[in-house]
């Protein structure tokens, strides 16, 4: 793919995250501003989604992580549940080509049996068709709740200690991390939070022990390829110290 537009050099593209994240919020507001209802401020922030994802994919970013669905937005009026589940149908099956063109593997998180039929079937259809696509992976956060993500892999993990898999005193970080859902993901780089709340939402608290936090004032129908470009060089520009000191970070010492 075509990256003459990007504002970074070669160098700097070196620096960018490997592993971003964004919980898509705002759209209701949106619509409100504009005079619309709720509904269409999710259709217009499908339409945020594409241009995120092939920004994303031109910058060369390997991850994008989406919170599309949350565990507690199946509580929401059940006519815009329907309309959420329906835009996500239209994004799966329209962006099939561009995102097997684009060499993007796409996967579903989250409690995907809980999907309507239509939905599932044609998730499960990308996510095969697009298994060998290499260039980034994109990952829909469909019916995900990250305590519940955690609890599972609770479960999973005292099941395969009881039945001998493995010694309790092997249970360690990096063992949890290969019973996540985001298992076969590079470490989450930055998480960034549109619409300017200032909250995780349940969503990858386990991943995000690390990652760089942006959140911005904009709504998700207005977010676009400079602000996401913009969020990434608010990473670029900051220092990620994990637990040591500044000085130590800038001289490399151990
Ligand atoms: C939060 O905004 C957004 C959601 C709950 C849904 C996100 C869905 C999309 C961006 C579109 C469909 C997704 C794909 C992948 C095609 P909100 O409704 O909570 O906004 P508010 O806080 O302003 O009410």
């Amino acid at each position: 793919m075509e990256a003459a537009a990007l504002p970074w050099t070669e160098q700097e593209r070196k620096t960018l995250p490997r592993h971003v994240a964004i919980i898509m919020d705002g759209n209701g507001r949106w619509a409100e501003i504009q005079g619309k209802h709720r509904w269409e401020g999710h259709a217009y922030g499908a339409k945020s989604v594409r241009d995120v994802v092939t920004a994303a994919r031109e910058a060369g970013i390997e991850a994008l992580t989406l919170y599309a669905f949350s565990v507690q937005n199946w509580g929401r009026p059940h006519f815009e549940v329907e309309k959420l589940m329906a835009l996500l149908l239209d994004y799966l099956v329209e962006e099939q080509q561009t995102i097997l063109d684009n060499g993007i593997r796409l996967q579903g998180i989250g409690q995907i049996d809980r999907l309507p039929p239509g939905v599932r079937e044609q998730l499960r259809t990308l996510e095969e068709a697009s298994a060998e696509c290499r260039d980034m992976v994109l990952t829909l956060a469909l019916s995900y709740g990250s305590r519940e993500e955690i609890v599972a892999a609770c479960q999973q993990i005292a099941k395969d200690a009881a039945a001998g898999r493995i010694p309790p005193e092997h249970i360690d970080e990096a063992l949890l991390d290969r019973y996540m859902l985001t298992r076969d993901l590079p470490p989450l780089d930055l998480l960034i939070r549109t619409s300017g709340e200032m909250r995780l939402s349940n969503f990858l608290l386990w991943q995000a022990a690390y990652a760089e936090l942006v959140v911005t004032d904009v709504l998700w129908p207005d977010f676009d390829r400079d602000h996401l470009y913009q969020c990434m060089d608010v990473f670029r520009g900051r220092q990620r110290r994990f637990g040591k000191t500044g000085a130590q970070v800038s001289n490399q010492e151990t």
